[in-house]
């Protein structure tokens, strides 16, 4: 591959595009220079599109995804250390009593860099009582109140990888009974479907989504919820899980479909979210929880990454003894 000014690119692609039987692409639309030439709505002769308009085009995301899926030794490696000293950071911001949104945030976005993490690897979720309902709130600006839970969704990044973490507690150090009931629940269901992220269990993620709702389905009824209708609908609206490493969302687009194998790595969250209807049991009103970890399938066990982020009921009320 010659190399050359970036002002002559297209006169320096021109030739090879001309020459190659199948060209991989992607198109894009923010507005540096480099990614304008690569826009597909600049169709200029001297755009990248342009240049492309004879060839045998073939989408790259398949094959991006393809080669990220499966996670090497090395990249396992840093995924362990984001999921370590992410998880670290959890513990230590679940030692104290906090009393803004934005205090917890803060103190967490530093942990991560404290205990050696690059930064964060995404915009964290630390959602207050009811804000736990709004998926993505991210305003992260409320009061805490001092008898709620507190639902955060954060992760740190390490050498260009990443972790997922959700952890739900209470902001006293000490479950309610309802708390802990419907904490206990999703608990319960989550560390069965993290021991399904291996390649022997022969599932997919969109099969261990189906286990999950079921599990939380017989869980909810035994602690007295209704589940007619569209209720777990409304109660567990997202999927459980998705693929993670370079991105959050990692290889976007890849299919959830396929049974999972070892190296690949993946998130499991199931999350329950109780809106204010008077169809739901009074005292479990407004309350949001979601457990989440993140995993790397193996042949036969599932790493789970994010151990180090307490997640026990009784681990969580120790740190303040
Ligand atoms: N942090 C985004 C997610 O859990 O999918
Ligand atoms: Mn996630
Ligand atoms: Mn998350």
């Amino acid at each position: 591959m010659q190399s050359g000014d970036i002002k002559n690119i297209s006169k320096l692609l021109s030739p090879l595009i001309a020459g190659a039987s199948q060209v991989y692409a992607e198109s894009s639309n923010t507005k540096s220079t480099f990614r304008k030439f690569f826009s597909a709505k600049n169709t200029a002769e001297d755009s990248f599109f342009g240049l492309l308009k004879d060839a045998n085009v073939r989408p790259i995301r398949p094959v991006l995804n393809n080669l990220r899926i499966f996670k090497s030794e090395a990249e396992v490696k840093n995924m362990r250390l984001a999921g370590k000293l992410s998880g670290r950071a959890y513990t230590n911001a679940m030692r104290q009593q906090w009393t803004k949104e934005k205090d917890l945030c803060a103190y967490l976005e530093y942990q991560f860099k404290a205990q050696g993490c690059d930064g964060s690897a995404y915009v964290p979720v630390v959602a207050g009582g009811i804000n736990a309902n709004s998926i993505h709130y991210v305003r992260n600006d409320d009061v805490l109140g001092e008898n709620d839970l507190v639902l955060i969704d954060a992760g740190g990044e390490y050498g260009g990888y990443i972790t997922d973490i959700t952890r739900t507690w209470p902001i006293s150090g000490k479950f309610s009974s309802p708390q802990k009931d419907l904490y206990e629940a999703i608990l319960k269901v989550q560390r069965a479907s993290v021991a399904l992220c291996r390649e022997d269990a022969n599932l997919s993620l969109d099969q261990i989504h189906r286990l999950t709702e079921q599990g939380l389905r017989e869980q909810l009824k035994e602690i007295g919820f209704d589940l007619r209708g569209n209720a777990m609908e409304v109660l567990f609206p997202h999927h459980v899980g998705h693929y993670v490493g370079l991105d959050v969302h990692d290889c976007p687009g890849f299919p959830r479909s396929g049974v999972l194998m070892a190296g690949q790595c993946v998130t499991i969250e199931p999350g329950i979210y109780v809106p204010d209807d008077d169809r739901f049991p009074a005292h479990f009103r407004g309350i949001g929880i979601r457990i989440e970890d993140s995993v790397c399938v193996q042949k036969d066990t599932a790493l789970v990454l994010t151990t180090e982020a307490v997640k026990e009921v009784v681990d969580i009320e120790a740190l303040r003894d």
